[in-house]
């Protein structure tokens, strides 16, 4: 199997399984205890504590850990909707935010927030007018910002710079989703100043169900989370040690990867060939500002739903760019953001390398694709058609 869906999830790496497995093992004692083998748990967290922290230009006490991405954005979302008040407080946050940005935020709305969703150029990215507008009308209330670093659909990299400054010039409290980012490209948060951060591990070849909310020192925070009081009372729960460790050991990692060769000519050479190959083939996404490893595709008179069983049927794993519901290919609402027409919406095609692909397999890949479009159109023939094409 060619695995492309690196953006859904990423291998662990055998060295990140390595430093998980003494903790699974023998060093299963409770961090908190008073015991030698908890203080040697205790000592691992901390490392991994700085591991993290250096990937991403923090302090280590800026690093709380979570269950993952989605706790972490719940975490500062919540806690800043109840710092602003929804009074006077406003929520400004982007159309194209994963759910777990966006159902906070409808929420919000729901329990009467005035919440932004502004909207983003054709390429995907934020468009700061419409932002800098609505960032201006909560000047005066007070609220937060919410912008993703990265898109989990397109790779589309955010104007993050701006838009945290903007929030900043506007006294908005600045949270952002960096969970396609982290361990991908270059996230410093000397550079920019937000006040909190989400990450997830599984995203950069680390475990699933950990990951990190970053809290900038000074800046205010209440837990979701209560309990008995670790993560100094920032998040209770008795903590994962050994998958602190793997998301520690899966940062060092990424940190050494982010100084060596990009991913992008692998993802190029892919495209290239698809281009080349595949009539009426058209990527999706700003070229200038995509995540090295990320390719969004669409292919007239193609739905995804067949593209994905017939690729599926060659060994290749990838995913389509919109979700399938009650038995039809539905526009997902960041290609609805962008202004797609259904048509484009729903044969796109969302491909993701990671470091364990070769130039081989993009090559390969490549030419699937081309096969399986023109087996779909052969079958299909004009105008989108039902999924009884699929037949061997
Ligand atoms: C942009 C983005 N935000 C949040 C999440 C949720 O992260 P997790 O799976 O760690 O809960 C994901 C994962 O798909 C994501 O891509």
């Amino acid at each position: 199997m060619i695995y492309l869906d690196a953006s859904a999830t990423t291998p662990l790496l055998p060295e990140v399984l390595d430093a998980m497995l003494p903790w699974l093992r023998e060093g299963f004692h409770n961090p908190n205890a008073s015991y030698a083998g908890a203080k040697q748990a205790r000592r691992a967290i901390d490392a991994a504590r700085e591991q993290i922290a250096a990937l991403i230009g923090a302090e280590p006490d800026e690093i709380v850990f979570t269950s993952g991405g989605t706790e972490s954005t719940n975490s500062a979302l919540k806690w800043l909707a109840r710092l602003v008040g929804r009074k006077t407080g406003r929520v400004v946050t982007s159309a194209i935010e994963h759910s777990a940005v966006l159902k906070p935020c409808e929420t919000f709305a729901e329990v009467g927030y005035p919440v932004a969703f502004c909207p983003v150029t054709p390429l995907g990215r934020l468009d700061l007018d419409a932002y800098r507008t609505a960032c201006a009308a909560a000047r005066d209330g007070g609220g937060f910002a919410s912008i993703m670093w990265v898109n989990n659909e397109t790779g589309v990299i955010q104007p993050l710079a701006e838009a945290c400054a903007i929030a900043k010039e506007n006294g908005l409290a600045f949270h952002t989703d960096a969970i396609q980012a982290v361990g991908k490209i270059l996230v410093n948060v000397r550079d920019i100043p937000v006040d909190f951060l989400s990450l997830s591990g599984h995203k950069f070849h680390g475990p699933k169900g950990i990951g990190a909310l970053y809290i900038r020192r000074g800046c205010r925070f209440e837990p979701l989370l209560r309990g008995g009081g670790q993560e100094h009372d920032r998040r209770s729960g008795t903590e994962n040690t050994a998958a602190i460790a793997g998301l520690g050991k899966a940062a060092e990692l990424a940190a050494a990867r982010l100084q060596g060769p990009s991913l992008a000519p692998l993802r190029d050479a892919f495209e290239a060939e698809v281009l080349r190959t595949v009539e009426g083939a058209q990527v999706n996404g700003d070229p200038a500002h995509r995540l090295p490893g990320a390719s969004h595709i669409s292919f007239e008179r193609c739905e995804a739903s067949g593209l994905l069983i017939l690729l599926d049927d060659m060994g290749i794993a990838c995913s389509a760019g919109s979700a399938c519901m009650t038995g039809r290919q539905q526009p997902s609402h960041v290609q609805t953001a962008m202004g797609f027409p259904r048509a484009r919406a729903v044969s796109s095609l969302r491909f993701g390398f990671s470091i364990l692909n070769t130039m081989d397999e993009a090559h390969h890949a490549a030419a699937c694709v081309a096969k399986a479009v023109e087996k779909l159109r052969r079958v299909q023939g004009s105008g989108i058609g039902p999924v009884m094409v699929y037949t061997p």
